[in-house]
């Protein structure tokens, strides 16, 4: 994970299934982070349906990231939208970039030194649903990429998805040579026919055709650290799933995953999107609440290599 010296810390919140809360939880964590005296930009690239303003009780906003990439602003601060929260900005429109197939690597790279240059010590990226190859690339780029899952089986197996996913294009970009980037590209296949099902079968492949590539990847693995985020929990073998996600995340792929903590499941969170009013702001005390400002505290805490529970 890395930081600029402005310590401006980039978190993108993606993964699992629709409905999991990732813009809940990106609102919400925003809001602690900004009552906690932190400058916080909300980002809404959720590719399907952006609605941050809604969570954050606005109008659908003006000035968005498109008006910035189609040069009608000439600073992305500009499209930068008050929330009436202090402290706390929201920017829409990113989804444009995220759904343009073609948005070359060095584009998005552009954009991101351009959201990295906005007055802010933190970023949060609401990613979305999607495990689209943009969406990807913004969850490896960022200083710290969040998945939210529920404790359904749907949701912890697309979690495992977007996972996979993420660290094999990132395994992909490290390594060199065209024939460990095929064996890479062959092994997102499941049913690909070197027959190669794990992260380590494919280090053993991409090692016996080359040993560079196959050092290469084990050191891009010791620095990829995604974060999780179990939502919706009602009882304490939920709260056990997060633990089962981590062992498995280390034994079947190599990765160590920090689970950041849990939420459980509260009616206070529809009640308060009904009012289109933050759960945070609403209703503190609730069960949700709680849980969320302990999340963000442990994020303001530890932003550099968070620890999780
Ligand atoms: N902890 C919770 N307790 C109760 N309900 C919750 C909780 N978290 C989220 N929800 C419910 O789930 C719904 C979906 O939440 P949210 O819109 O944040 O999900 P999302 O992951 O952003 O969905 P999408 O992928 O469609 O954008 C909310 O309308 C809310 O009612
Ligand atoms: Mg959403």
């Amino acid at each position: 994970m890395t930081r600029d010296h402005h310590q401006r810390v980039i978190w993108t919140i993606g993964g699992g299934k629709g409905g999991s809360g990732k813009s809940f939880i990106t609102t919400n964590i925003g809001i602690c982070l900004s009552k906690l005296g932190a400058r916080v930009i909300l980002i809404d690239a959720d590719l399907g349906g952006a609605n941050l303003h809604t969570f954050l009780g606005i109008l659908p906003p003006g000035p968005t990231l498109s008006d910035f990439i189609k040069k009608r602003v000439s600073h992305l601060k500009e499209a930068l939208i008050h929330t009436g929260v202090p402290n706390l900005q929201l920017l829409t429109g990113a989804q444009d970039l995220l759904n343009a197939a073609d948005a070359k690597s060095a584009q998005k790279r552009k954009l991101l030194r351009s959201i990295k240059s906005l007055e802010s010590d933190y970023i949060l990226v609401d990613l979305g649903g999607g495990n689209a190859l943009s969406v990807l690339d913004f969850f490896l780029m960022s200083d710290g990429g969040i998945l939210v899952a529920t404790p359904e089986p749907t949701s912890i197996e697309n979690t495992y998805r977007f996972l996979k996913s993420a660290f094999y294009r990132r395994l992909r970009q490290a390594v060199s040579s065209f024939s460990a980037k095929s064996l890479i590209d062959e092994a997102m296949d499941r049913k690909n026919e070197a027959g190669i099902r794990t992260p380590y079968e494919l280090l053993r492949e991409v090692r016996r055709i080359n040993e560079e590539d196959g050092r290469k990847m084990v050191e891009e693995a010791a620095t990829f650290h995604p974060n999780l985020i179990l939502n919706q929990v009602r009882s304490k073998k939920d709260i056990e799933i997060g633990f089962s996600i981590r062992s498995a995340c280390q034994k079947y792929f190599g990765i160590q995953l920090h689970y950041l903590g849990y939420i459980v499941y509260d009616q206070d969170v529809g009640n308060s999107i009904r009012k289109r009013r933050p759960l945070v702001l609403e209703n503190y005390r609730s069960k949700a609440a709680q849980c969320v400002s302990e999340i963000a505290s442990r994020l303001a805490d530890s932003h550099r290599m968070p620890h999780g529970i």
